[in-house]
C-alpha cells in the first residue's frame, strides 16, 4: 500500500481501539505530534486529519503532546502547527525553560476549563496539588526564555539550521548503514540498518559504536529509546536551536566521517 494508505490504517486502529474500548470509557487520545523519542516517526498529514476527525466524531478529546515538539523544536511554535490540527488540551515542559530549570505546563481549550468552574462552591475550580508547583525562579525563568526565542528568532532559525541538517546528512542515504533519514524542524533521526531493503535493525554494539565515535570527536548524539523492542536502532541529533552554522557543520561532517570511517561503507 502507499504510505498515505498505511497512515490512514494506522490511524484506523485508534478508531477500533475506542469503539472496542466502549466510546464512554475512553476521555481522550494522546499522542506526540511527531514521535521524537521513538525515532523520529513523521507521520503524513492525513494521519493527523483522521486522528483529529475520528476523536471529534467519537466526542474524545485530542490531548497533543508538545513536551519536545514545542517551544520551536518543530520549527514552528509548536509541533502540532505543521499540520493545522487543534487540540483540545496541550502538554508542555522541556522547551518553556530550555531546561535551565524543571517547568511543566498543560493549556486546556477554555470550555474544558470552564467545566471545572462550580461558583456554588469555593473549591469551584481544578485543584491539581504538586510539591514544587508554580515554583516562582523557573516561571521567571521561563518568561525570560520565550522572549530569548522571540528575540533571536530561534524559532524561524530551528526551521532553518533544521533544512540545513537534512541536506547536509541527506548524502548518507547511500551508505550501508542508513536505512532512512527523517527530519522534523531541528530534531533529525538516522535510522541504522542491517538490510537497506528489508530495514532489519543494526545491532546495538554498531549504534552504540557510531555514538561513541561521534562522542571521541567531541559531538554528543543520542538514540531513540526502545519503545518498540529491538528497534532502537535511531541515532538522533537534537542541537540546542541557538547553534551557530558551524555547528551545524561539525555535525554533519564529524557524522560523516564517523559513518564512513570505522563504519566503512
Ligand atoms: C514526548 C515526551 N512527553 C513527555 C515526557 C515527560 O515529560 P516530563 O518529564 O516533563 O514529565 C517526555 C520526557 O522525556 C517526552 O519526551
Amino acid at each position: 500500500m502507499t504510505v498515505e494508505e498505511f497512515n490512514l490504517q494506522c490511524a484506523q486502529a485508534i478508531e477500533d481501539t475506542i469503539v472496542w474500548e466502549g466510546v464512554e470509557t475512553v476521555a481522550a487520545v494522546i499522542m506526540e505530534p511527531v514521535i521524537t523519542g521513538g525515532g523520529v516517526i513523521v507521520p503524513h498529514q492525513v494521519y493527523l486529519d483522521r486522528v483529529q476527525e475520528i476523536c471529534r466524531k467519537h466526542g474524545v478529546l485530542l490531548i497533543i503532546d508538545e513536551v519536545i515538539c514545542g517551544f520551536g523544536r518543530s520549527g514552528r511554535k509548536f509541533g502540532h502547527q505543521n499540520f493545522g490540527i487543534k487540540p483540545d488540551i496541550v502538554t508542555m515542559a522541556k522547551g518553556l525553560t530550555s531546561a535551565y530549570l524543571p517547568l511543566s505546563a498543560t493549556a486546556v481549550r477554555k470550555d474544558i476549563y470552564e467545566a471545572f468552574k462550580d461558583n456554588s462552591d469555593s473549591y469551584g475550580h481544578f485543584r491539581h496539588v504538586n510539591t514544587f508547583g508554580g515554583n516562582p525562579a523557573a516561571c521567571a525563568l521561563a518568561l525570560r526564555n520565550l522572549e530569548v526565542l522571540e528575540q533571536e528568532n530561534l524559532v524561524e532559525r530551528a526551521d532553518i539550521l533544521g533544512q540545513r541538517l537534512y541536506s547536509g546528512l541527506s548524502g548518507l542515504l547511500e551508505h550501508k548503514l542508513v536505512g532512512d533519514i527523517r527530519s522534523f524542524g531541528l530534531v533529525l533521526g538516522i535510522e541504522l540498518v542491517a538490510d537497506k531493503v528489508t530495514k532489519q535493525p543494526a545491532d546495538l554494539d554498531i549504534v552504540k559504536g557510531v555514538i561513541a565515535g561521534c562522542k571521541a570527536k567531541g559531538l554528543i548524539i543520542g538514540k531513540n529509546g526502545d519503545t518498540v523492542a529491538g528497534f532502537n536502532n535511531v541515532l538522533t541529533v537534537a542541537p540546542p536551536l541557538s547553534s551557530t552554522d558551524e555547528d551545524i557543520q561539525f555535525i554533519v561532517e564529524t557524522l560523516t566521517a564517523v559513518l564512513n570511517g570505522s563504519w566503512a561503507k
